[in-house]
């Protein structure tokens, strides 16, 4: 709670004088994915847990239909501009994050005022733990509270996604949104993104620690290869699904289908399909790893994940790479892999908390011999989802 109300403190020496009465405050954690990486848009399991970092948002209603952004993470200017001035993909800014979330409330409550929004985020920006996607959220979840609506959760989820594909242009799955509103304390999150079904396990915290290192080099999602790989992987769905009429989502290709018809896939969709299929058996060995208080059988499904991102979907960085070799030298580390989109980033590992210490120390400094690049070890605990705070 400590950083929490530094972050609160932060936000609101934002503004220098005090806030009105109708000013509120809100948070949304940021997310590290375990398993399921690049499954969400392909209708597959995902495995993330919710950070205790994120952003605070405070919200200051104003009565003149304009739109006033103020963040700690983006020294500089305010950005303003009129509410009905929002277009999807106007321009890509820090604040279309923000004013993608204004936009969709917009159309699907109808009346949104005016709004004053002071942002501050104590998570790495850009680095694979969902910084995007804790802003939308913090904003679309005060902004149903601002206005009073009872907004189920699921509904959040689906417009935080459609603001981050619609609005910003990143054709990015539901497993961002959905790891920030769902998020609970010391559990894991297992979403099936075909089916919308949760389950929460059990992630106690006298036996597993959460580790995320930065390995400073920034990554851009939309101007990235983000996209293009979705489209790999919609182009072989549709192939596929041409041989295989039942097939729901690319997440449900059976290996012996997989097998029976690649000769009609290119190279690259090839390697992009054997990710997906090998990372749906990662998930399944998983969740069975954890059930049985195997975290030895979760971390290596993790870090065999990270071997198929590098391999096969091709999405990590030589960075990326000796971080998780710097991870696993650690005794008590149970497995590690690049968390988030890949391209640069972060890594997230799992070890005994016994073993925090040494990793802490370990880590950084196997990576600087390697690289030549400073990292520094996080450790979280999985926390719950978006909430007010108070201002008083
Ligand atoms: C990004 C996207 C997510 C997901 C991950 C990869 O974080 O925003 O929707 O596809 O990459 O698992």
């Amino acid at each position: 709670m400590g950083s929490h109300l530094s972050l609160l403190d932060a936000t609101r020496a934002l503004r220098e004088t005090s806030f009105p009465d109708s000013a509120r405050a809100f948070f949304a954690p940021g997310r590290a994915n375990l398993l399921g990486a690049h499954l969400d848009y392909n209708g597959g399991v995902v495995m993330p847990v919710a950070l205790s970092k994120g952003t605070c948002a405070i919200l200051v209603p104003r009565s003149d239909g304009r739109l006033r952004f103020v963040s700690a993470n983006f020294p500089g200017e305010p950005i303003e501009l009129a509410l009905d001035a929002l277009r999807p993909q106007r321009e890509e800014v820090w604040s279309s994050y923000l004013e993608g979330a204004i936009y969709l409330a917009q159309q699907e409550w109808g009346e949104v005022p005016g709004l004053d929004i002071y942002v501050d985020a104590d998570l790495p920006m850009a680095r694979g733990l969902s910084s995007s996607a804790s802003v939308q959220c913090v904003a679309l979840f005060g902004l149903a509270r601002l206005l009073g609506r009872e907004v189920p959760v699921q509904e959040l989820i689906q417009l935080a996604h459609r603001s981050e594909t619609e609005y910003v242009g990143v054709q990015c799955g539901v497993l961002d949104p959905m790891a920030v509103f769902l998020g609970q304390p010391d559990r894991l999150m297992h979403y099936d993104c075909f089916t919308g079904e949760v389950e929460h396990l059990p992630l106690p915290a006298d036996q597993v620690a959460i580790a995320v290192m930065d390995s400073g080099v920034k990554r851009e999602l939309a101007g990235s290869a983000f996209n293009e790989r979705v489209q790999e992987c919609a182009s072989s769905f549709a192939v596929l699904k041409q041989q295989i009429p039942e097939l729901g989502c690319l997440a449900h290709l059976r290996r012996e289908d997989f097998e029976a018809h690649r000769g009609l896939l290119s190279a690259v969709q090839q390697r992009r399909c054997e990710h997906v299929v090998s990372e749906v058996a990662r998930t399944e060995q998983a969740s069975a790893g954890l059930r049985a208080g195997r975290l030895d059988v979760f971390g290596a499904a993790m870090t065999a994940a990270h071997a198929s991102l590098r391999r096969d979907y091709e999405v990590s960085t030589p960075e990326l790479d000796a971080l998780v070799e710097a991870a696993l030298a650690v005794d008590g580390c149970y497995g590690s892999r690049l968390t988030g989109a890949g391209f640069g980033g972060c890594t997230v590992a799992v070890l005994h908390p016994d073993a925090i210490a040494g990793f802490s120390e370990e880590v950084p400094r196997r990576y600087r011999e390697a690289t030549g690049r400073d990292t520094e070890v996080m450790i979280f605990r999985p926390a719950g989802g978006p909430a007010e705070w108070s201002l008083d």
